[in-house]
């Protein structure tokens, strides 16, 4: 029994007047009425520690959406257990039966909960409609339908078998739990990285980020609604380091899977290496960290096509994409073009509410972001070796808002061209053209990270030698393209080096990761 290959969710337009505005408004307005109350899930049953905290519009920072109830080290024990109680059914579950509970929560996506979930992103995350739209909607119902495809595809392969003997593999969970932790700068990751061990027929205990905890709240109702049975994902927001300290140190953990900061990230790693004779079994680490996402030209490249990658790559978002273009390598004989067409683009970029329809940009995540990019301009503004050639305002008396702002420098490894920032900030180094591989050798090497990458020419020669130069430069790579916006089941997504394991979300190669395969051999 195969499941047929999918098709992608196609993106709404949200076009003026059009229905589906009419509908996502209308929620925008209800969700922005009404102040929630969000609990734990575990196991089924909402608990309300009493421990709470603000769930607040980006863009309008005193506007409280929610107050969401924070684990202790009690509920994350709890939480543990219900997910083992849950473990005896949904493991023995036919697979198919676990599919459907996740082809049913992808067709309900794409009915009336694509507004609540994408209303609710919007406000919770400060993304535009468009943003929200091929995150929340799209993304997670094309994850939900792809992996359900993955998994089945998976359990149909078998081994080869001879007169004499049958040979079976049966591809059992993990022995254990999951830990999935999430990010907020895509609900339909933080969808997924539960999701995906789930369906393999693990259990899981999902926390999220604290400004994303509104949208992924949604996303826990929607699963539930769609029959997921009580324990097999339980909801957990609070300290990472209260809830670690417990799941770190518990027997059962049987994987991690984490999209967040490479800092976090190795933490974790050093934590479980440390605690590594505790556990039943080796846990997966299953991680996508940090980034320093480039664009690379060459002097044949596409100018109009280069400019437009540079400004949805490194703006869209405000640039909080773990994707996100954040530097650029432009030669010379090209950059006086290249200049004048991306300030003029840059300045025909609106930004604000993301409720009125013609904003492009929306504010950043919280004060901690803002804080940290608005030092990284600052110190460009300081520096001899840099040059801010647009933007560079911040402003928080309304929301955390940056405008989308380029830096020039003279120096391949100036900060803001090798640090990751998160935000709305490009830094271009101008080279000289007879520097072509020197500076493709410096793009390789100068950041510890290897995420997303852009190449343009429209020169075969000159992009094969990009390609080769920058082998391990990216794990998703894009020819005359911007680096965002993969698409499930086309790119799938992930990076090496300091971006993390490389074990590409919305692929097969994914949910390998949840499996712990027997192999039978029956002599005859
Ligand atoms: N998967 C997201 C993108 O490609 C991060 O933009």
């Amino acid at each position: 029994f195969r499941i047929k290959t999918p098709q992608n969710e196609s993106v709404l337009s949200y076009a003026k007047e059009s229905d589906e505005r009419i509908k996502l408004k209308a929620r925008l307005t209800e969700l922005k009425k009404e102040q929630i109350e969000i609990p734990l899930i575990i196991g089924g049953k909402e608990i309300y520690t009493g421990n709470t905290q603000k769930c607040v519009i980006p863009h309008d920072k005193n506007h409280v959406l929610a107050i969401y109830h924070m684990a202790g080290e009690r509920e994350v024990e709890d939480a543990i257990e219900a997910s083992l109680k849950a473990k005896k059914e949904w493991d023995k579950m036919p697979w198919q039966h676990r599919a459907s509970i996740f082809l049913k929560a992808a067709e309900l996506l794409s009915g009336p909960w694509r507004f609540t979930l994408n209303a609710a992103t919007m406000l919770g995350q400060s993304k535009t409609a468009y943003q929200a739209e091929i995150d929340s909607a799209c993304e997670l119902i094309d994850f939900l339908r792809f992996n359900t495809y993955f998994m089945s595809e998976i359990y149909n392969e078998q081994l080869i078998s001879t007169n004499e003997s049958w040979n079976r593999i049966e591809y059992r969970s993990l022995e254990g739990f999951v830990f999935s932790v999430t990010p907020f700068n895509f609900t339909a990751i933080g969808g997924n990285l539960g999701i995906a061990p789930a369906l393999m027929g693990n259990v899981v205990l999902w926390k999220p980020a604290g400004t994303s905890v509104y949208s992924n709240y949604f996303v826990m109702k929607l699963l539930q609604e769609a029959g997921l049975p009580d324990g097999v994902i339980n909801f957990v927001p609070g300290s990472g380091s209260l809830i670690g300290n417990v799941v770190f140190n518990n027997e059962w953990l049987a994987g991690v899977h984490f999209t967040g900061s490479t800092k976090v990230f190795n933490g974790m790693w050093k934590t479980i290496g440390e605690n590594i004779g505790k556990y039943r079994s080796y846990p997966r680490i299953v991680g996508e960290t940090g980034g320093k996402d480039f664009i690379f030209a060459h002097k044949l490249a596409n100018i109009n096509k280069l400019v437009t990658a540079l400004i949805r790559g490194a703006f869209e978002y405000q640039g909080q994409k773990c994707s996100a273009v954040s530097r650029a390598y432009i030669p010379r004989s090209i950059w006086s073009v290249v200049k004048c067409k991306l300030i003029s683009e840059c300045a025909t970029i609106k930004m604000g509410d993301v409720e009125d329809f013609t904003n492009f940009m929306g504010a950043v995540i919280d004060k901690n972001s803002f804080d940290r990019i608005k030092a990284y301009i600052e110190f460009a503004h300081n520096s001899d070796e840099a040059e801010v050639i647009w933007g560079g305002n911040c402003d928080e008396r309304l929301g955390y808002f940056i405008e989308p702002t380029i830096i020039v420098t003279k120096n391949p490894y100036f900060k803001t061209m090798t640090e990751e920032i998160f935000g709305p900030v490009l830094t271009i180094y101008v080279y000289e053209d007879e520097k072509f591989q020197e500076t493709l050798k410096i793009c390789n090497d100068s950041t510890p990270y290897a995420l997303t990458g852009g190449i343009f020419s429209q020169d075969r020669m000159a992009l094969v030698e990009m390609e080769n130069i920058l082998t391990y430069a990216a794990g998703n790579l894009y020819i005359n393209d911007k680096p965002t916006g993969a698409v499930v089941g086309q790119q799938p997504f992930g990076g090496g080096r300091a971006s993390g394991t490389n074990d590409k979300a919305g692929s097969k190669l994914n949910l390998l990761r949840w499996t712990n395969p027997r192999v039978i051999k029956e002599n005859f």
